[in-house]
């Protein structure tokens, strides 16, 4: 995708929508957006070099979000989208405040405001990374929204690298997604049974199968994907940024290691194939 920097300058309209997460996840949140804004270009990258993010302290995670995004500001992007979960819920408020004015949107936000009006009777479990998990965010988020919800947070590190091996179903998914989950969704007669299961990390909703089959049909699962790309459109459209509706969008994909293997996989996060030529190596 080339850019035209005095255009562009110009026009900022014209320049890419950028997306990052650690790996493969946050392409879940490109293919909903660009089913939601077909006539805007993206880069997304995905720092496959350091995944995962998941399993680190808040500090380094902060650290390498700020180098992703950085690199990605560099390129002129109009709007980023940090589409990870544990990155938006330990370093959002910073790359906000980092790279202002440029508009800077997290998942957790709409992935709270999803959950919240997905769920009747406000039993609501969130599964997502340990740090994500630990740090709360989710829970505060549908609190804010939604006072009298019951959040349950559950960590399912295994997930991540079962999602990043192209694992989607079969025994030995759903057998780790039980020992996850199970005891949760068969609780006592007494308790209220949870209605709805939030996805807090984007690699989550490759699995949406084998969760669904372990949690129960009556469960709703919920991601951030399609809320975000709803963010993002009346954001743009608020700053007047939105791309003419005669362009078809391209998108351009970064990672920090191993191309082909990120073509590979990453055309199951995308449901489409994805080139090995379409990925290019960069460094952080
Ligand atoms: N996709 C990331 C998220 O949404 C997690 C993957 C990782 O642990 O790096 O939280």
């Amino acid at each position: 995708m080339q850019h035209d920097g005095l255009g562009d300058m110009h026009n900022p309209s014209l320049l890419p929508v950028a997306l990052f997460d650690s790996g493969m996840g946050g392409l879940t949140v490109l293919k909903a957006l660009a089913k939601c804004l077909p006539a805007e270009d993206m880069i997304y990258l995905g720092d496959t070099a350091r995944l995962p993010y998941g399993t680190k302290g808040r500090d380094t995670i902060i650290r390498y979000t700020l180098k992703a995004a950085g690199k990605l500001v560099d390129m002129g992007v109009k709007m980023l989208v940090v589409a990870c979960n544990t990155a938006t819920a330990a370093a959002l408020p910073t790359i906000r405040d980092h790279f202002a004015p440029l508009p800077v949107l997290g998942v957790v936000e709409p992935g709270a405001m999803a959950a919240a009006s997905a769920s009747r009777n406000g039993q609501i479990v969130v599964i997502a990374t340990e740090a994500t998990i630990a740090g709360g965010a989710y829970q505060q988020a549908i609190a804010r929204i939604r006072p009298e919800a019951r959040v349950l947070g559950r960590a399912c590190t295994l997930f991540v690298p079962l999602a990043e091996e192209g694992w989607m179903k079969g025994p030995i998914v759903e057998g780790i997604a039980r020992r996850y989950l199970k005891h949760i969704f068969t609780p006592p007669v007494t308790a209220l049974r949870p209605d709805t299961l939030l996805l807090g990390c984007t690699h989550f909703p490759l699995l949406l199968h084998a969760l669904q089959r372990v949690v129960g049909p009556h469960v709703r699962i919920i991601d951030s994907a399609a809320t975000t790309a709803q963010c993002v459109k009346e954001e743009l459209t608020w700053r007047a940024l939105l791309r003419d509706a005669g362009h078809s969008g391209i998108s351009r994909f970064l990672t920090t290691d191993n191309c082909a293997r990120f073509a590979r996989t990453g055309s199951l996060f995308l449901g489409r194939p994805l080139k090995p030529d379409e990925v290019d190596l960069i460094d952080l």
